[in-house]
């Protein structure tokens, strides 16, 4: 197991009273280079240490990530004061690729967390500010339910506490080994 995914379960076992903490800011590029930043919410990892996380493919993000997979997410633990910064490749996954894991994900999911997928198109007016009408079934998932799967390449993790801080970078090499290297903060 890398190292840094042992130090992220303890992070975030340490702050597990608090749902926060399960949230973290995810980087996108469009086409040309230009920067979007969003919360997202931390869904597990897999056992090949990719972050999961739970979106929707009529959303910009769907759109940058198909054109620029690069993208970063930034976690900050308030309470045990670390910060994770992940540079990562991004992998979409619907139903086509992959029906059983967007089954999973959506049978996790409260009713209400369900129906937020049901609400209409992300991004577009709203009809004369009138309560948002649920359309479809959400027994079974919309097909514009996804996973985004981040494949972490690099891990910068800084920690406040103690004088001076500490820094550290871990790096997949070319053979998919961890290398780590404590850094001047
Ligand atoms: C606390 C919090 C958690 C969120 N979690 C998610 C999430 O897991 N997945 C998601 O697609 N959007 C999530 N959102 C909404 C996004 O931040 C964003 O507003 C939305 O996805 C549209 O982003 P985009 O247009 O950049 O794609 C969350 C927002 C907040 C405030």
């Amino acid at each position: 197991m890398p190292q840094w995914r042992t130090g992220l379960t303890k992070s975030l076992h340490a702050s597990r009273s608090m749902p926060e903490s399960r949230y973290f800011q995810l980087a996108t590029a469009d086409k040309d280079g230009v920067p979007y930043c969003r919360t997202v919410v931390y869904r597990g990892l897999s056992d090949d240490n990719k972050l999961i996380v739970i979106s929707d493919t009529r959303t910009e993000k769907y759109n940058q990530l198909s054109q620029q997979a690069k993208a970063q997410g930034c976690w900050y633990f308030s309470k045990t004061r670390e910060q994770y910064r992940f540079s990562v490749n991004a992998t979409i996954v619907t139903e086509n690729e992959d029906r059983a894991l967007i089954e999973a994900h959506w049978a996790k999911l409260s009713d209400a967390g369900k129906k937020q997928f049901l609400w209409g198109d992300p991004g577009t007016p709203r009809n004369n500010g009138l309560p948002l009408q649920i359309a479809g079934d959400y027994s079974v998932a919309p097909e514009h339910f996804c996973v985004i799967l981040l494949d972490i390449f690099n891990v910068d993790y800084l920690n406040l506490r103690g004088n001076p801080q500490y820094r550290e970078l871990h790096r997949r090499d070319e053979m998919g080994n961890w290398v780590s290297q404590s850094i001047v903060p």
